[in-house]
């Protein structure tokens, strides 16, 4: 897991080459697509997530992203889909192929491999190739850097070559920040876990800007860290949850909650996370605030879910779990496949 940590910004810099070579059919290049949804289940659809959260206020078309079997009514001939799973095996995103294709949507699938990788090629669909070797939430920059090139290329968004590189350069100077050989008290993921150890986390981002990040946060943590944890986002959640921080009374104490902060939050935002964080605070729980890092939207995105694989990792340590094997999702697709 230290190994995909420390090599991630050199498997984006990569992805974006994939991206880039990947073999698209002319007639995906600038057609008028009307809407573009992502198919992914786990570590696979995260990619998406972040892609759906980037893009939303600056692509004129709906992004969706389908985290299962069927696909929604409105998916036709003027959809681009594509279908991402590492594994290239996940019997949702297969479901989900074979209702585009059936639907004749333009369709490009990306994968390590796998049964998707057949049906690609006896369907001729496009078929974009990731490297083997991982555990697909560590392939997350395979799935999204490359995705995210694929869509500049069928002409659904501008080219993000400089913010490509920026990121890239950003996730390389913080990982020398968050890297093992760098003790706690210069090391902000070792710090972070350690005040996560023992508690329940609570995560909070907010619509939009955090969202997908707080959700990696909560999968890594369960993943990584055999941690249980809960996520909500703002503004919802002052409209129900923060009602909650009162029960199970003392227990509170052992609470954490983590508030994932972008300066570029709306100040409405701004001024709810400071309020929310005082209630909170007063019940014993602890609260910890984690801010982006970086200066485009891209860098600020992926400066928080960095951080957060690099906390998933240590709470792991902490926890004396192995961070990598997934049993529980190994046994779950073992049985579901006998069925
Ligand atoms: C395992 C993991 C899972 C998988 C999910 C879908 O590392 O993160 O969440 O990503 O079970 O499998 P794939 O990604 O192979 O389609």
């Amino acid at each position: 897991m230290s190994c995909f940590l420390a090599g991630f910004a050199d498997q984006c810099f990569e992805a974006e080459k994939i991206g880039l070579e990947a073999k698209l059919p002319r007639r995906y290049i600038n057609k008028k697509f009307k809407n573009v949804v992502l198919c992914g289940m786990g570590g696979s659809a995260i990619g998406a997530d972040l892609i759906r959260d980037y893009l939303k206020y600056e692509i004129k078309l709906p992004v969706s992203v389908n985290k299962d079997y069927r696909l929604a009514d409105f998916v036709g001939k003027d959809t681009l889909l594509i279908a991402l799973s590492y594994s290239g095996n996940t019997e949702e995103t297969i479901s989900a192929f074979r209702a585009a294709l059936k639907k004749k949507a333009a369709v490009i699938a990306l994968s390590s491999g796998g049964k998707l990788k057949r049906l690609s090629l006896k369907s001729r669909v496009p078929f974009v190739k990731i490297p083997a070797g991982f555990a697909p939430r560590c392939a997350l920059g395979y799935l999204f850097f490359s995705c995210l090139v694929i869509l500049s290329r069928c002409g659904v968004i501008k080219s993000k070559k400089k913010e490509i590189k920026k990121t890239v350069g950003l996730i390389r100077n913080m990982g020398c920040l968050m890297a093992p050989y760098v003790s706690v008290k210069d090391n902000e993921a070792k710090r972070i876990a350690g005040e996560l150890y023992g508690r329940f986390v609570v995560i909070y981002g907010s619509t939009s800007t955090t969202e997908a990040a707080a959700l990696r946060l909560r999968s890594q943590l369960a993943e990584n860290s055999k941690s249980l944890s809960s996520v909500h986002l703002l503004p919802e959640m002052n409209h129900n949850e923060i009602v909650g921080w009162r029960h199970p009374g003392r227990l509170l104490k052992n609470f954490a909650a983590v508030f994932l902060i972008d300066e570029h939050d709306l100040k409405e935002i701004q001024k709810r996370i400071k309020i929310s964080w005082k209630i909170i605070e007063k019940t014993g729980a602890k609260v910890i605030g984690i801010r982006s890092a970086g200066n485009s939207l891209l860098s600020r995105m992926f400066s928080l879910i960095y951080i957060s694989d690099w906390i998933s990792y240590y709470l792991a340590v902490l926890n004396g779990v192995n961070p990598t094997p997934v049993k529980m999702i190994d046994y779950l697709k073992k049985e579901i496949g006998r069925r």
